[in-house]
């Protein structure tokens, strides 16, 4: 059993410790509903292109839920604090908000999450 946990460490920590820094990696996992290209669309989730900056619930072609309709009426933006304390409980910010993910735990993911999403083209 002892050899098995450590197997299991081995495989799993290298990944996590990657995704703290990498926020590329940490963005892979919402590859599936959304995009950075403008021009892709279809995807469950709203586009994210130029996120940080813009207002809360902005891509034209979406259909939000009320929850984040009523943020945008009241002008909320995103910027850097909002996204990252949204990243670790997104549902607790946005009560009623339609998307199923839970909050990301490890702050240096969220950062690098932040960061990539403010400029992916640094990457
Ligand atoms: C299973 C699909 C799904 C996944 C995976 C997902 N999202 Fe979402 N996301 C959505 C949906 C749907 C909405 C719109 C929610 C609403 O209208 O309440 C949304 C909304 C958002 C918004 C608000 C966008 C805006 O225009 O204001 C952000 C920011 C966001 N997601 C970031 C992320 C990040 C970062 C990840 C990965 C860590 C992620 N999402 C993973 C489906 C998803």
């Amino acid at each position: 059993m002892k050899s098995l946990g450590v197997l299991l460490l081995s495989l799993l920590l290298p990944a996590s410790a990657h995704a703290a820094e990498d926020g590329a990696l940490a963005f892979t996992p919402c590859r599936a509903c959304h995009s950075l290209d403008p021009a892709e669309r279809n995807l469950p989730g709203p586009n994210l292109s130029g996120l940080i900056g813009r207002a809360v619930g902005s891509d034209a072609g979406f259909d939000y839920s009320p929850v984040l309709r009523k943020a945008r009426d009241e002008g909320l933006r995103w910027d850097a604090k909002r996204l990252e304390s949204f990243l670790a409980d997104p549902a607790a910010m946005f009560p009623g908000l339609w998307m199923s993910m839970r909050g990301i735990e490890n702050a240096a993911e969220r950062q690098a999450l932040v960061k990539f999403l403010a400029d992916p083209a640094s990457r």
